[in-house]
C-alpha cells in the first residue's frame, strides 16, 4: 500500500482568491495557471496499519502539527477509516524561497495516496480532491496551460502550444506571514473584492484569447492587471495584507521598462513579495539579467510550463 507521486507547482496568470465556499474551496472566480516543471514536489505515501499514528516529513523534516493536521485530514478526505500512513515529501526548489509549495504538494499527496489505495479514478476527480487541500492543487493535477471553474481544473493547452517561461525574482525567502487559506476569507471584507469578482469572466475570457493565438501583448496587460486587481484587494481587505517590499516594486517597474522596449516580459505576483516575471522562451536571458541587476533581488528561479501530476513509483516499487 505504498505509491511515489510527483506534482509541479503552478503559477496563476487569472489569480483565485477568495471560495465561494470555504468549506468546499470552491473558487468565488475562475482561474488560468501553467504548471512549472523545474518547481516540483515528490510526495511517497505508505499506508500501513502497523503504525501508531501519521508520520508527516517535509523536506527532511517532521511537519509542524499544523502541518500534519492537513495531511491527516486530507488522506482522510481521500479515504474514511484509511490505515495510518507515513508521508515523505520533498520539494525541489529551495525550502524557504518564498515559493507557494502547497499546489505541488497537495497534487502530488493526492495522486499519491489514490494510487496507494489502488483507487483508480480520473483526472478530473484527482484535481477535484486536490483542491479540497488547497484551491490551487486543483490546477496542478493536469498538465500545461489549466483552467479552474468548478469542481475541477482542466488542460486548455499542452506545455508546447506557447512555450512560456516563469521567470522569478526572489525578493524575501521564508514563509508568509499571512497564509492563503486566511487570505481566502478575508477577500470579502475588502469592498473591492465584488468589483473583482463581477470583472473576472471578461479578465479569464481575454487570457483564452491570448493563448489561443499567443497574443503576448493581450496576455501581457490581462494578466498585470489581473494580479494588480488581486493586490487591490489584499490591501484593502481588513485586516489589510500587503505583501509587497521595496523589491516587488523595483522589479514590476523594470518589467514595464523592457516591455516598453520591446521584451516580451510581463508581471504576475501571488500571495508574497516574489515577482513572477512571464515571458516568451527568447527573452529569459535579458529578464534574468535586468532583475539580477536590481538592488532587492536576491536570486531567479527560472521554469517552462510542466505536464500532470504523475505517479513516479507504482504500488509495488521503492
Ligand atoms: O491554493 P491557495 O489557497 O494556496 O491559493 C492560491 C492563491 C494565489 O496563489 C494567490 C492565486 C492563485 O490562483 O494561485
Amino acid at each position: 500500500m505504498k505509491a511515489t507521486a510527483r506534482a509541479c507547482s503552478n503559477i496563476a496568470l487569472i489569480k483565485y482568491w477568495g471560495n465561494r465556499n470555504d468549506a468546499l474551496r470552491l473558487p468565488a472566480n475562475p482561474s488560468i495557471s501553467f504548471n512549472l516543471a523545474d518547481l516540483f514536489t515528490a510526495t511517497r505515501v505508505v499506508f500501513d496499519p502497523a503504525l501508531q499514528e501519521d508520520e508527516v516529513v517535509i523536506d527532511e523534516q517532521p511537519a509542524s502539527p499544523e502541518a500534519a493536521r492537513r495531511v491527516s485530514a486530507h488522506l482522510d478526505l481521500v479515504q474514511a477509516n484509511r490505515p495510518r500512513a507515513q508521508v515523505i515529501s520533498s520539494n525541489n526548489f529551495p525550502m524557504g524561497a518564498g515559493i507557494a509549495s502547497s499546489a505541488s504538494a497537495f497534487a502530488a499527496l493526492t495522486v499519491a495516496a489514490c494510487a496507494a489505495l489502488r483507487l483508480p479514478k480520473p483526472e478530473a476527480e484527482l484535481s477535484a480532491l486536490a483542491r479540497r487541500g488547497s484551491g490551487s492543487a486543483s490546477r496542478s493535477v493536469p498538465g500545461g496551460i489549466v483552467a479552474w471553474r468548478d469542481a475541477s481544473a482542466w488542460t486548455i493547452a499542452a506545455p508546447d502550444h506557447w512555450p512560456l517561461v516563469d521567470v522569478i525574482g526572489v525578493v524575501a525567502a521564508g514563509h508568509k506571514k499571512v497564509g492563503s487559506t486566511e487570505g481566502h476569507a478575508l477577500a470579502g471584507t475588502s469592498p473591492l473584492q465584488a468589483a473583482r469578482v463581477a470583472d473576472a469572466e471578461r479578465r479569464f475570457g481575454l487570457c483564452l484569447r491570448a493563448i489561443e493565438t499567443r497574443d503576448f501583448g493581450l496576455l501581457a496587460d490581462v494578466i498585470e492587471q489581473d494580479a494588480l486587481m488581486m493586490h487591490g484587494v489584499m490591501m484593502t481587505s481588513d485586516p489589510s495584507l500587503m505583501y509587497w517590499l521595496p523589491g516587488t516594486l523595483a522589479i514590476l517597474h523594470a518589467v514595464r521598462e523592457m516591455r516598453a522596449a520591446g521584451v516580451p516580459v510581463a508581471f504576475t505576483i501571488d500571495a508574497g513579495p516574489n515577482v513572477h516575471c512571464i515571458c516568451e522562451a527568447d527573452a529569459v536571458r535579458d529578464v534574468v539579467a535586468a532583475l539580477d541587476a536590481l538592488q532587492g533581488v536576491q536570486s531567479t528561479l527560472v521554469s517552462g510550463i510542466g505536464g500532470p501530476a504523475q505517479v513516479i513509483l507504482p504500488q509495488s516499487a521503492g
